[in-house]
């Protein structure tokens, strides 16, 4: 799968640090694009020549399976699924209010379910879906209960699926990057991030997730970014 030429990606989470690296990288290799973030002017700053925009608000419960829809309708074949969007939210679980418990869920585990359950069927042999769950799904860890216990359930629901999704000759990758210099804890949807060692460089971090897209890799543990 190293040329992309004739084969359709759609990335979620495009505008995102993560998302947008694997975005480019994806579009250098000649893959067909569909990106998509909350923000129509947001993907389209990312300049990515050709790509189709579709913005989304996957808190939206019929948006996992407009995305696939707009997808395959762009290009007429869906060949891989990035899910690059997410969420996180510090402090302890008495706190943490129930609208961003309920965004966490919603962002973290039930897009990614329902992008998943949406695209399986729509997707061609040989195709890949790659989730970014996280290092704390293998950690969980306190002031980042709901954060870690989502990403947990993602992890377990690639995990699940790939034996499902293997009849169908799709590729589950489950991706759990450690701690990166992304931004994100400073964008926490709520509570302030506590003291982090430096984190991972974001281009190496997406590069390897391309690797592993590209590749035959099925599950990419923290330990696989050292
Ligand atoms: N950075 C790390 O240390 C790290 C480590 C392990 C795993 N991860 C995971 O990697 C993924 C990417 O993280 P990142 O660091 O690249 O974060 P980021 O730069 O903040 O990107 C997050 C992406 O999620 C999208 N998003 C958030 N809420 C959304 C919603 N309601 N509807 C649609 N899109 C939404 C954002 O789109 P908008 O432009 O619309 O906001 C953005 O594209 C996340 O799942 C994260 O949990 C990150």
């Amino acid at each position: 799968m190293s040329d992309l030429s004739g084969k359709a990606f759609l990335v979620v989470g495009a505008t995102g640090a993560l998302g947008s690296r694997i975005a480019r990288l994806l579009a250098g290799r000649g893959a067909d694009l569909t990106i998509s973030g909350r923000s129509a002017d947001a993907l389209a700053a990312l300049g990515i020549d050709g790509a189709h925009i579709h913005s989304a608000d996957l808190r939206e419960p019929d948006a996992p399976r407009s995305l696939v829809e707009a997808a395959v309708t762009q290009h007429g074949r869906l060949d891989g699924v990035i899910i690059a969007a997410g969420v996180v939210a510090f402090g302890p679980v008495t706190d943490i209010d129930d609208d961003t418990v309920d965004d966490l869920v919603l962002v973290d585990f039930l897009a990614p379910l329902r992008l998943v359950r949406a695209a399986l069927p729509a997707m061609e042999a040989g195709g890949v879906i790659a989730g970014i769950s996280a290092v704390v799904a293998e950690q969980p860890l306190p002031n980042m209960a709901v954060y870690s216990a989502v990403k947990a359930a993602a992890a377990a629901l690639f995990t699940a699926v790939r034996t499902e999704a293997r009849r169908r000759k799709i590729r589950i990758v489950d991706v759990r990057p450690p701690h990166t210099e992304t931004g994100l804890a400073d964008r926490a949807i709520a509570g302030d991030p506590p003291k982090l060692p430096t984190g991972l460089d974001p281009d190496a971090v997406a590069a390897r997730i391309v690797e592993a897209v590209l590749g035959k890799e099925t599950d990419v543990p923290s330990a696989a970014f050292s």
